[in-house]
């Protein structure tokens, strides 16, 4: 190269989820570029042999057309290979492409390239601007490889999973602005919170990543798989500001989980509120699998109640039973479970025409009475049983609200009510649509639950499928959870060692003794 004066550099990287030597085949098929990247118009091979090709190239970025005719040669055995142009319109452009080991069968292919255009004054006055579109043409190009290899990935895979794909994903968030403090805090426990403001615009600039990597999760059965804990930077409150930015960011979290070539992910809290609402056309966005575990959830939340009840004395038949937020997904499968083995069901919503939809819905079970409410607080006031599951980013129900002796259980995320110390020992109140779990889970931080080897129902319903090699969208679709599917995959669970979870409320874990306890103190054992 002609002197260093005017020579701009291009560094562009990308990790693909392929071997080297499959990374460097795809740098190698030149002739496939110009399907690949729109910009490059030809690329055609004058001469090849096994260590050196001489190719014609013709690329037009913004209308601005750059032809060149260039040697690469292939040094296998380093994965470097070596290019540079031999004529053409700009006066320089060398580099290499270097292909580096990555972890878990990935490549971390580099391009690095310098090139001079030549042209007196518009060398100073241009050439930035033109190298950077060069820039932008080998990030398309790595951009497809990538894209290509997973959709290959994605289309072979068959229902049992093949091995094209494998392991589970599943999508976290921070319950509000406080917790993603607590996590920054977790990671730099000097970090001094800066502006809300700021950190907010920060936190949402960042891509989703992989914040924990599960390289081996064991069932009881003996049976392995791997995982990954995929942070998705949105907080509740963000949905009601800009759902179209919140789909952007789950659909991007679950592009992550292509990238590992996971099998199945789990849309943890508000990313499932985000992603049902886009229903199918969500799924159009992304190939992978993808469950809300809501029907785990569920069934959890059931079981729960149900083993409350025993451990407190509480005749299920007798019992009046409220369902905060009992149109939603899971609140209406709950509803409609202890629908059929309670005295009177109460759905709280904030709209006529969803209570009309679960006054239907309730009486179709044919047991227990209907009644619907605007009203949480009020709704709680007499009931027997309280399934807070209501999406709402902040508690909406206080806790001085239940009568003595309730069983109170909460499966929001965040939850329905203020989870912090409480000084009502008359009732039960637990975190609900939790799972014991067969291996740990420690990501490290704290989500909110009580112990690594307890997990949200939802994350748990997509570590089953991977165990099973079932890769389907599950749990989709808002009101399809029936009962003989909570029933297939508590089973599925319950063979892999994953089971409902100990009481737990905050940081304090009940015993069942203590449980019962509560029954005492309430009057009714
Ligand atoms: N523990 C776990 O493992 C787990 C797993 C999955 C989900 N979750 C959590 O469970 C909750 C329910 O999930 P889902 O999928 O069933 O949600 P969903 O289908 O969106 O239903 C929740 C219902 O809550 C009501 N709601 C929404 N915003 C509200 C607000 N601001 N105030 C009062 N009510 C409100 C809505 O009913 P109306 O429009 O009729 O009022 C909505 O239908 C969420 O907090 C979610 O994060 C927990």
């Amino acid at each position: 190269m002609s002197g260093s004066e005017n020579v701009s550099f291009i560094k562009v990287s990308r990790v693909l989820p392929v071997r080297r030597w499959q990374a460097l085949r795809l740098i190698a098929r030149v002739e496939d570029f110009p399907a690949l990247v729109p910009a490059i118009k030809e690329c055609r091979i004058i001469d090849r042999d096994y260590r050196r090709t001489i190719t014609s190239w013709a690329v037009e970025m913004d209308g601005i057309p750059i032809c060149w005719r260039e040697e690469a040669l292939f040094d296998y055995k380093n994965f470097i290979v070596r290019f540079k142009a031999l004529t053409g319109d700009l006066e320089s452009l060398e580099g290499h492409w270097s292909f580096l080991e990555g972890p878990s069968g990935t490549t971390e292919v580099v391009v690095e390239a310098a090139v001079r255009i030549g042209v007196p004054i518009m060398d100073q006055m241009v050439g930035g601007m033109i190298t950077e579109k060069i820039r932008g043409v080998f990030e398309s190009l790595l951009r497809f490889f990538e894209e290509s290899i997973i959709d290959k990935r994605y289309q072979k895979m068959d229902s049992r999973g093949a091995n094209a794909v494998s392991g589970f994903g599943v999508i976290g968030h921070p319950y509000n602005f406080q917790h993603l403090i607590q996590y920054l805090r977790s990671l730099n426990p000097n970090f001094n919170p800066p502006s809300p403001g700021f950190l907010g615009k920060v936190f949402d600039l960042m891509p989703a990543y992989v914040s924990y990597d599960i390289r081996e999760f064991r069932s009881a059965t003996g049976a392995v798989t791997r995982g990954a804990f995929i942070s998705c930077n949105i907080i509740p409150e963000m949905l009601a500001l800009d759902i179209e930015n919140v789909i952007r960011k789950v659909v991007d979290s679950c592009k992550v989980a292509e990238r590992q070539g996971l099998g199945i992910v789990a849309l943890g809290g508000f990313t499932s509120i985000a992603g049902e609402r886009y229903g199918d056309v969500f799924l159009k966005q992304v190939r992978i699998p993808v469950t809300t575990g809501n029907t785990l959830t569920a069934a959890l939340v059931v079981e729960g109640v149900v083993k409350a009840a025993r451990l407190m004395g509480l005749e299920l038949s007798k019992a009046r039973v409220t369902v905060i937020g009992g149109a939603g997904d899971i609140g209406s499968a709950c509803a409609r479970a202890l629908a059929a083995m309670t005295r009177e069901v109460t759905i709280t919503s904030r709209s006529s025409d969803n209570l009309k939809k679960m006054e239907k819905v309730i009486k179709a079970v044919r047991h227990a009475k209907f009644r619907g409410s605007h009203d949480n607080n009020e709704a709680v006031r007499h009931a027997d049983i309280v399934v807070a599951a209501a999406s709402a980013p902040q508690s909406i129900v206080d806790i001085s609200s239940f009568k003595s002796g309730a069983i109170v259980c909460d499966v929001g995320y965040p939850k329905n009510i203020a989870y912090a110390e409480t000084d009502r020992n008359d009732i039960l109140i637990f975190a609900g649509g939790i799972c014991e779990i067969p291996s740990e889970f420690n990501p490290g931080f704290d989500i909110g639950l009580s112990s690594p080897r307890v997990l949200y129902g939802c994350f748990s319903e997509a570590m089953v499928l991977a165990l099973e090699g079932r890769y389907e969208n599950f749990s989709w679709g808002k009101g399809r959870i029936t009962r003989e599917k909570m029933d297939e995959i508590l089973m599925l669970a319950k063979k892999h060692g994953f089971c409902l979870a100990p009481f737990f409320w905050g940081r304090r874990v009940l015993s069942d003794a203590e449980v019962a306890g509560i029954g005492k103190t309430a009057g009714r054992i």
